[in-house]
């Protein structure tokens, strides 16, 4: 049967047919997400804020990437595999670029590739499509480039910003990218980028007018509940505290010797108890 086409998210947007991405990490769940019938699976770069404790995306390496879609290949066998580029493995030098996405698909077994960037990274992802790498494109609020945003603004408010933005996203698609990634930028604005594209745009805090979402799996499963709150972000469920809950109820019953019981134990046979009891 073979992993979705990328062909098959501008077809689902001609149908006006809207889809939902996912970001995962690992093999538990990434198999999890896809069961549940996520037709796309974005190994982010949120990696290093949500599974390794850094507190932004700027440390996040190649090999981290590498390591994390390894795993999320082997979990599925549907879903469409994007891998984040991290910073600075793109923006320095053209042919690093290249082969750092060629990394991620031959090493890491991804599908496509995810850069951050406008105009300027346009080039490259013309030559990534020709060298036969998916791309998929970052606008707005793009999270590597936070120590230059001052901050988690929301980005393309000013009539220029917005322009630029609408440019940006033309630029994308005429260089051959199959979807771009709108974050945290006005919903009218995401409206106008959706209606005048004929790939999908996946919004995160870009309102309901794109024609796909994504969404960081641990804010959206309520992992954390001292995370910085996102106004985009909705909790789907609560899995912290059911963690939490958990681990301790196991906890009580080692301390107090309610577990393991005889249902958890493996017995012996009789004679050989008799035999090494002489
Ligand atoms: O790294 C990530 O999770 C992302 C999404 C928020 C789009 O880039
Ligand atoms: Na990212």
């Amino acid at each position: 049967m073979g992993r979705l086409s990328i062909h098959k998210l501008k077809e689902w947007k001609a149908q006006g047919r809207r889809f939902a991405m996912i970001t995962a990490y690992d093999y538990p769940t990434a198999r999890l997400v896809e069961q549940a019938g996520i037709p796309i699976i974005l190994v982010g770069d949120s990696l290093g804020s949500v599974v390794l404790g850094y507190d932004s995306t700027v440390p996040v390496t190649m090999d981290d990437i590498v390591y994390h879609t390894r795993a999320v290949v082997r979990a599925t066998e549907k879903a469409i595999v994007v891998a984040d580029m991290p910073f600075m493995s793109y923006q320095a030098d053209p042919n690093e670029a290249m082969r750092n996405a060629g990394r991620l698909l031959k090493e890491g077994g991804a599908t496509a590739v995810k850069l951050e960037g406008g105009s300027h990274i346009v080039p490259l992802v013309r030559r990534m499509v020709e060298a036969g790498i998916p791309v998929m494109g970052h606008l707005g609020l793009t999270p590597q480039s936070v120590n230059q945003f001052g901050g988690h603004k929301v980005q393309g408010k000013t009539p220029a910003a917005a322009a630029k933005l609408i440019a940006d996203a033309r630029a994308l698609e005429d260089a051959g990218a199959f979807a771009v990634v709108l974050e945290t930028i006005p919903a009218p604005l995401a409206r106008m980028v959706t209606e005048r594209l004929s790939i999908p745009t996946i919004g995160i805090g870009a309102g309901p007018h794109c024609d796909a979402q994504v969404q960081v799996l641990h804010d959206m499963l309520g992992i954390y509940d001292d995370r910085r709150p996102l106004k985009h972000a909705k909790r789907y469920a609560v899995l912290g505290a059911a963690i939490r809950e958990a681990v301790r109820a196991y906890i009580d019953e080692v301390e107090g010797g309610a577990f393991p019981t005889a249902e958890h134990s493996f017995e012996m046979d009789e004679a050989t108890l008799a035999e090494l009891a002489q």
